[in-house]
C-alpha cells in the first residue's frame, strides 16, 4: 500500500521528519510538486540533512524520483546528487528551472515593493508560469538538444531580462543525462512486485495555487489530488494520506494569518522551535493551532490520519491557545472557505487548553498531551497516528490504529 505525506498548515510541518520515519519499509520516496523551495529537514543519530529537491528518503538511501509537476533545478539537483547514494530517476516531463526564472522571481518581488509575497526566489513560480505559457523546456527538451529557446529568449527579452543560456543548457544536460525517465511507470512497476512507495508533499495545503491563501501561495499545487496528476497515473495510486501538522502553526513569507502571535511569546516559540526556514533562513512567523484551516485542509486532502509534531516545544511553553472560529468584521466563521475572501481581516477567536509545561515524554501519553490529541481527533475527525516530540527518529509515538 502507497503512503502520501501532506503539510495540513503553511508549510514546514515537519515532511522531512515525517516521511523519514514512516519510510523504512518503502521502495521509493517520490516528489510530485514544488521544486527547491521545499526544505526538508532529517535528523539522524545528531546528523542534520536538508532536502530542497530530492525526496527525504534520501536519508535512508531509498530510490528518489521526482514526478513530472516538480519544477527541477539542475544546480540544486547536482548538488544535492553529491550528497546522496541511492538510485535517482527524474521525470523526462518536469519543467527545468532557467536562470531567467530565478532573476524574474527578484524583478517580480521587487516591484510588489510592500506586497511582495516573500517568495524563495527560486524561480519557482515563473518556471511554473512560462511552463503553462508553453515556454519552459522539459527535461526531455534540455536532454534532445533541440529546444528552441527563442520563444523564451524573445519573452524574457520583453522585461530586460537576457543573457546567453548555451552554458547552462550544456551544464544541465549533464546533470541530467542517465537519470530521466518515467516515474508512472516506475511506481507501477514497484507496486506491480509488491513495494511500496511513499508520496513526499511540499509546502502545505494553505498554500495551494489553487484552494490556497491566494495570491500570497506558492505556484504549484500542495494537495493530495495532485499526486496522480503529476505522475501521470489514475487516483488509486495515491493510498493513504498522512496529514501533518505542528501542534502550533507558522507560516514563511507574507499573506494573512489569523492564528498569527506577535511579541515575546512569539519569540519564544520562535526560539525553542528553531523556527527559521530550511531554505532561506528567514524568521517563521508563528500562530496557534487553527482548527477552521486545518478542517478545510483535511477535508480537500482525504486525510483519515495525522501526524502530530513538535509537541515538545510546547512542553517548554507555558501556555498553549487553539482556535475554533475566526471574527471577521464582527462576524464568527468557522469554515475556511467562507474566510477566504477575508482573510486579511480573519482574526482568530482564542481559547485556553491545559499547558503542556513541563510535560516528561518517558511517560508516553497522559494528561495535558493525551487531551490535546482527543481534541484534535474530535475536530478534525481523524485519527492521530504519530506524535513527534523531537528532531530524531526515535522521538516519535506511534499510536495503534
Ligand atoms: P518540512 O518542510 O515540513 O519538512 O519541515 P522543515 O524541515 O522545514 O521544518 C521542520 C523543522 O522541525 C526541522 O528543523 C525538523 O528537524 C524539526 N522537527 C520535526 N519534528 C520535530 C519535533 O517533533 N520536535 C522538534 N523540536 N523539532 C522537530
Ligand atoms: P516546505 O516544503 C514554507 C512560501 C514562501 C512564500 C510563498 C511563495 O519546506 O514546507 P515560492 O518561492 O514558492 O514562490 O514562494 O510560499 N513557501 C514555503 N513556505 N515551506 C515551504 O516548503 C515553502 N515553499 C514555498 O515562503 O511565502
Ligand atoms: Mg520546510
Amino acid at each position: 500500500m502507497n503512503f502520501s505525506v501532506i503539510g495540513l498548515q503553511w508549510g514546514d510541518e515537519g515532511k522531512g521528519k515525517i516521511v523519514d520515519y514512516i519510510s523504512g519499509n518503502c521502495a521509493a520516496v517520490v516528489r510530485f510538486n514544488g521544486g527547491s523551495n521545499a526544505g526538508h529537514t532529517v535528523v539522524k543519530d545528531g546528523k542534520k540533512y536538508v532536502f530542497h529537491l530530492l525526496p527525504s528518503g534520501a536519508a535512508r538511501g531509498k530510490e528518489m524520483i521526482l514526478a513530472s509537476g516538480v519544477a527541477v533545478d539542475p544546480i540544486i539537483l547536482s548538488e544535492e546528487i553529491g550528497k546522496v547514494s541511492g538510485k535517482i530517476l527524474i521525470d523526462s516531463r518536469c519543467s527545468v528551472v532557467t536562470p531567467y526564472d530565478k532573476k524574474l522571481d527578484e524583478i517580480i518581488e521587487e516591484k510588489r515593493g510592500s506586497l511582495a509575497l516573500g517568495t524563495t526566489r527560486r524561480g519557482i513560480g515563473p518556471s511554473y508560469a512560462m511552463r503553462a505559457l508553453r515556454l519552459e523546456p522539459r527535461v526531455c527538451d534540455i536532454l534532445a538538444n533541440d529546444f528552441n529557446f527563442e520563444a523564451l529568449a524573445t519573452f524574457y527579452d520583453m522585461m530586460h531580462i537576457n543573457g546567453n543560456l548555451q552554458e547552462w543548457i550544456e551544464y544541465s544536460r549533464n546533470v541530467l543525462k542517465g537519470i530521466e525517465g518515467d516515474s508512472g511507470a516506475r511506481v507501477v512497476e514497484l507496486n506491480e512486485k509488491g513495494e511500496e512507495v511513499v508520496f513526499e508533499g511540499s509546502q502545505g495545503s494553505l498554500l495551494d495555487i489553487m484552494h490556497g491563501s491566494y495570491p500570497y501561495v506558492t505556484s504549484s499545487h500542495t494537495l493530495s489530488t495532485y499526486i496522480p496528476l503529476s505522475l501521470g497515473l489514475s487516483k488509486d495510486i495515491i493510498g493513504d494520506t498522512i496529514g501533518v501538522m505542528k501542534c502550533y502553526a507558522t507560516r514563511v513569507g507574507s499573506g494573512p494569518f489569523p492564528s498569527e502571535e506577535k511579541g515575546v511569546l512569539a519569540e519564544e516559540i520562535r526560539r525553542i522551535g528553531n523556527e527559521y526556514g530550511a531554505t532561506t533562513g528567514r524568521a517563521r512567523r508563528i500562530g496557534w493551532l487553527d482548527f477552521v484551516s486545518l478542517k478545510y485542509a483535511v477535508r480537500m486532502n482525504g486525510v483519515k490520519e495525522v501526524a502530530i509534531t513538535k509537541v515538545d516545544v510546547l512542553s517548554k511553553i507555558r501556555q498553549l491557545k487553539i482556535c475554533r472560529s475566526y471574527s471577521v468584521d464582527g462576524e464568527e466563521i468557522s469554515d475556511f472557505f467562507k474566510a477566504i475572501p477575508r482573510l486579511d481581516d480573519a482574526k482568530a477567536e482564542l481559547e485556553e487548553m491545559d499547558s503542556l509545561h513541563g510535560y516528561d515524554f518517558s511517560i508516553g501519553m497522559k494528561g495535558a498531551l493525551k487531551k490535546l490529541i482527543e481534541l484534535i481527533e474530535e475536530e478534525l475527525k481523524v485519527s492521530v497516528r504519530l506524535v513527534s516530540y523531537g528532531e530524531e527518529r526515535s522521538e516519535t509515538f506511534e499510536l495503534s490504529r
